[in-house]
């Protein structure tokens, strides 16, 4: 047994890499001296991390060692993988926090917008994500008493918070990137909604309307709705819902954004109503949050808990509790970028536990992605990580607490975190991890990858290679075919079950996209994460429909991307970039 006597010898086992996820892990997460030059081996990253987080269990007399190993172990089996600002961060005594995810209040004065600006240009240092509701903000137009002027709305204050982000670009490990959300009821909701219309505008946020179902229920009956002046609270004007969301429908047609966020349904899911009305998400809408709360993220690789054709449930089972453990550990030795931070995360104790490659698992278990097979397995991983996730974190409140807020929280027994499960889009720790992001189903079979420096890396999906040697259909010619479209369609050579199987993103009809997200959704405590991708040729009342199915289906926001409709998207690059 290679990997015990390794450990036995306090030797890292190397990780299984894949050429990609070298050059990213170079490129971006391995440490560098003041010279600049690496000076740790991927190995050594994941023992680095393991060990500042299995050092939180010395407190709760737990053996961090025994937590160090099973940390590693996960890492480097590349069978889970916290988010990337703990792999930058843990253990390196830099002092950057280990979240991903970050909402900050933004409150109708000069004195908190601007403060909100700082305090998020030390979140992007770290290499996390923060979102912001710009609700609160009086309108355009409106009076400021100070100096007898008029306001200039949340659009124009939105400019100051992308202008400094663009600045920040954390280091050079990655842009930073934000979530404005603004209220349908805003009175500048339509300048909102068009904001991102020009090109290269507002290119750091990703913008999301929230709807309520008061809003929803005026769309289906056709009627007017009333635009609320913060400040005043009074009414302004009327608008006609309908109008409103084909608007949406349009511009998300465009270019996909606005996205939409179902903020009541959100709330209702609000672990801890007692402490506060959740208004905001994080930058890709996985992770609804609290003003000043934070979140980190965790995901598993289903790829890697599979079994002679089957789900491995036990594997699954142990690596969840390990993840739990590890994302619990996180709270406790992440240092903070602000006390208020500090102060609201260990009250509720949030952690974002999901999984990736799951459009592997599929093809390793043999069902086509849009099939209601693949749905019910979808729901199935879901519930089962939620009810191990949630039993998981009830043990470890038995042994080291609740979390403080618990008491006046929805939850009837003790538990450490508010909230265990979320569905990342795990953008760049799925290259690193060699697996399909998120619950996404494959991009593409092959293809070049762009990689920062405009080198380009091609790109097979190993799966796909090995079943075209298997059956014997494999060759260069067949490759290049491959490369050169992306997908099997058309591909005479290739069997129509394997066409089935590896069927790829733009391929698949956005309704099972939806579906797939709400299978997820139904047993997910936070959100999910999905894009539903939508052919060139979809109309903007296609999208109107498929927001109208994400609300029926109970999801907590949906986001559309029609085939060629923007150049660059903020989020999900391959490169998380
Ligand atoms: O794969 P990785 O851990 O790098 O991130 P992800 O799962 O693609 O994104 C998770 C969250 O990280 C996003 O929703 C954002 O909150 C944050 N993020 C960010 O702030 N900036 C990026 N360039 C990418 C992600």
């Amino acid at each position: 047994e290679v990997r015990g006597i390794q450990r036995a010898l306090g030797i890292g086992v190397e990780p299984k890499l894949t050429v990609n996820a070298l050059e990213v892990l170079r490129r971006r997460y391995l440490l560098r001296d003041e010279s600049g030059e690496i000076i740790e081996t991927p190995a050594q990253m994941f023992r680095r991390v393991a060990r500042a987080i299995a050092a939180a269990d010395g407190a709760y007399g737990d053996d961090p060692k025994k937590a160090e190993e099973e940390f590693y172990l996960m890492m480097s089996g590349l069978e889970f993988m916290p988010n990337s600002p703990t792999l930058f961060n843990a253990g390196t005594g830099t002092g950057l926090a280990m979240s991903a995810c970050y909402v900050l209040p933004v409150e109708d004065s000069l004195e908190s917008i601007f403060t909100t600006v700082k305090n998020m240009a030390l979140i992007e240092q770290s290499g996390g994500g923060v979102g912001f509701d710009f609700s609160r903000l009086r309108p355009a137009g409106d009076m400021v008493r100070s100096t007898k002027g008029v306001a200039s709305g949340p659009v124009s204050f939105m400019r100051a918070f992308d202008t400094a982000t663009e600045i920040i670009k954390s280091g050079g490990k990655r842009r930073g990137a934000m979530m404005a959300i603004l209220r349908v009821d805003h009175p500048d909701i339509m300048e909102f909604i068009a904001s991102k219309a020009k090109h290269g505008v507002l290119t750091n946020f990703n913008i999301s309307v929230a709807v309520t179902d008061e809003f929803m229920r005026a769309v289906e009956d056709g009627r007017d709705y009333e635009l609320v002046n913060p400040r005043t609270g009074k009414s302004v004007k009327r608008l006609s819902a309908r109008h409103v969301w084909s608007q949406m429908a349009e511009n998300a047609w465009k270019g996909g954004d606005p996205g939409v966020v179902f903020i009541d349904e959100i709330n209702r899911h609000n672990p801890t109503p007692h402490v506060g009305r959740i208004e905001a998400t994080n930058p890709c809408g996985e992770q609804p949050l609290l003003p000043y709360e934070s979140c980190n993220l965790g995901s598993i690789n289903l790829s890697r808990m599979c079994k002679n054709g089957d789900v491995d449930w036990e594997k699954l089972r142990r690596t969840i509790g390990a993840a739990v453990h590890f994302l619990d550990n996180v709270i406790d030795v992440n240092p903070y970028p602000l006390k208020e931070i500090d102060a609201m995360t260990k009250a509720n104790r949030k952690i974002g536990l999901g999984v990736m490659g799951f459009a592997e698992m599929l093809i390793k278990l043999g069902i086509p992605y849009d099939s209601k097979d693949a749905l019910a397995l979808g729901e199935r991983i879901a519930r089962f990580l939620e009810d191990e996730a949630a039993r998981a974190s009830e043990e470890l409140a038995g042994r080291r607490g609740a979390f403080p807020n618990y008491q006046g929280s929805i939850w009837k027994s003790p538990r450490r975190n508010a909230t265990v499960t979320t569905i990342a889009p795990t953008g760049t720790i799925s290259i690193i991890a060699g697996c399909s992001s998120g619950i996404e189903p494959l991009f593409a079979v092959a293809f070049m990858r762009h990689v920062l420096g405009g080198e380009r890396l091609f790109e097979i999906n190993p799966l796909f290679e090995r079943v075209a040697k298997e059956r014997g259909f494999y060759s260069s010619s067949l490759l290049d075919k491959v490369v050169r479209q992306g997908t099997l369609d058309g591909i005479k050579e290739v069997p129509e079950d394997v066409k089935r199987l590896f069927v790829t993103a733009h391929e698949i009809a956005p309704e099972w996209h939806v579906r797939m997200q709400a299978a997820f959704q139904k047993y997910t405590e936070n959100a999910v994460s999905k894009t539903v991708n939508l052919p060139r040729s979809a109309t903007p009342a296609d999208i109107e429909g498929i927001y109208s199915l994400a609300y029926r289906l109970k999801c907590k926001g949906v986001t559309v991307y029609r085939y060629g409709s923007k150049g660059e998207q903020v989020l999900n690059l391959g490169l998380g970039e």
